[in-house]
């Protein structure tokens, strides 16, 4: 069951898939604050075992270090080399390939050729720069921003749903590629099954008609279930699940969790894919498949486990190959467009990933540019100037976009970011009328000064505010 009854806007225009503003707005704000699965437990199983990657234009390598798992910036604090070019591999010490520079599982040096070199030693600068790194089940999941909700906190209502990968579900194979389309194109296809017929004709077949489909859209996150046809491949799968020693539900389910993290489930198996941006229009997809080993352990299952691993794995790669015939085209499409674009029912969920993006990829000239008029709203501040001075009272004016959305409530989108969206600034009271308009005393409010931009509206000005007292305006700030 659908929750929308009529069609819906598609919010997102074609250049929110192809700026490089909007790129850097998305990496900020939906990204940098993210926890991202980039691997399994089973990856770094032994102590020494590392790996590396690129994320987020940072190069990251995650090593295991006596069983404790450490995610460092893959870059020497000594001259800035990689500390090594590796994908993967498994080292008695952390060292740098250049000079030879060992770290400790804090980041800090162990030892260093000819250390005498470097007397005085500089402490503070010759340590890794660390991640957050932390694991749901099976999955290894690393944080570029220090601070924020744990993943614990991050992932919420899922997570016990993902600590189920792993356990009685084995790790089958990860694989990811390049994509030259926007992160939003390949996150966007995932979301709806409406492309199944004309992308998966033999894999999927067709999509399942309103009364086997429930979509559950929430801010964090939306899911689809259905439940699998009754054929003959079903009937077989189930079978295996059984003598495997599981329970058979027959549901299919897939979840986003914003922006990225997709999670989708058959009885048989687990996958969780995400999508990374690497640039406006490239993006850079890795999946990571688990499948049933169940909790029997005799000949047939073992059998049965390798068979369906194989079975499973060609097929997830095969949709995987389907899904990523059609981004191209639709980023070409997307960069030629003159049209809005429309959403279907089917493809709601769509609709709320954007409203996300949105809400959440906000700052300065990142802000999208959204229909619907700018209005004005206040409010009054105190500002202690110390001394014998009264606290001085400002009325900060802030201006807002409003984005008409079809089927909810206006949504005001502050034109600015969050420490700079003053659009004026009026002075009601002040300690000394005659030295109320001068420098020293509106410096307490100078950081809501504004940036030298062009402005949409003809009110801002770079670097100079309006103060307007009883009707006299004057002062530069
Ligand atoms: S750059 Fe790493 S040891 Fe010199
Ligand atoms: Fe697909």
């Amino acid at each position: 069951m659908f929750v929308h009854q009529h069609h819906l806007r598609h919010l997102l225009r074609p250049e929110h898939y192809t700026s490089e503003a909007q790129y850097r707005a998305e990496l900020r704000h939906l990204f940098l604050p993210a926890w991202h699965p980039v691997a399994t437990a089973g990856d770094l199983r032994r102590p020494g075992d590392f790996l590396t990657l690129d994320l987020l234009e940072t190069p990251i390598l995650l090593r295991n270090f006596d069983g404790q798992l450490r995610a460092f910036l893959n870059v020497c604090p000594h001259r800035h080399s990689k500390l090594t070019e590796k994908p993967r591999g498994r080292t008695e010490q952390l060292r740098c390939q250049y000079h030879g520079w060992e770290f400790q599982e804090d980041g800090r040096t162990a030892r260093i050729p000819d250390a005498k070199a470097f007397r005085p030693w500089d402490r503070e600068n010759a340590c890794l720069r660390r991640f957050q790194v932390a694991t749901c089940g099976e999955l290894v999941f690393v944080k570029l921003t220090d601070g924020g909700p744990s993943l614990r906190e991050w992932v919420g209502p899922l997570w016990e749903l993902w600590q189920s990968y792993g356990g009685a579900y084995r790790h089958a194979a990860t694989w990811a590629k390049d994509f030259p389309c926007n992160w939003k194109v390949v996150l966007e296809n995932s979301l709806e099954s409406y492309h199944i017929p004309q992308v998966h004709p033999h894999t999927f077949k067709d999509f399942p008609p309103e009364t086997n489909a429930w979509h559950e859209l929430t801010e964090r996150f939306t899911s689809f279930k259905t439940m699998e046809p009754d054929e003959f491949a079903t009937r077989m799968q189930h079978w295996i699940v059984r003598r495997l020693g599981e329970k058979v539900t027959g549901e299919y389910w897939h979840r986003v969790l914003h922006p990225h993290a997709t999670g989708s489930s058959l009885d048989s198996f687990r996958m969780m894919q995400c999508v990374f941006p690497t640039g406006p229009t490239t993006c850079r997809y890795r999946c990571i498949f688990f499948t049933l080993r169940g909790h029997r352990r005799n000949p047939l299952a073992w059998a049965l486990y390798r068979g369906l691993r194989s079975v499973a794995t060609m097929v997830g790669k095969k949709v995987f190959a389907e899904d990523g015939s059609i981004y191209r085209g639709v980023q070409q499409g997307m960069a030629a467009s003159p049209h809005r674009g429309v959403i279907g029912t089917r493809e709601e969920r769509v609709y709320v990933f954007q409203k996300y993006v949105l809400e959440n990829a906000r700052g300065a000239q990142e802000l999208p540019v959204a229909d619907g008029e700018l209005v004005e709203s206040s409010r009054t501040q105190a500002f202690d100037l110390g001394g014998d001075s009264r606290p001085l009272r400002v009325r900060l004016v802030f201006l807002h976009r409003l984005l008409h959305l079809p089927d909810g409530p206006l949504h005001a989108y502050e034109d600015g970011p969050a420490d700079d969206r003053v659009a004026d600034v009026q002075l009601l009271d002040a300690g000394d009328p005659d030295d109320g308009l001068h420098v020293p005393v509106v410096q307490p409010v100078a950081h809501v000064d504004v940036k030298p931009e062009p402005d949409r509206v003809g009110r801002r000005r770079p670097q100079l505010l309006q103060l307007r007292r009883q009707g006299r305006r004057a002062d530069r700030l």
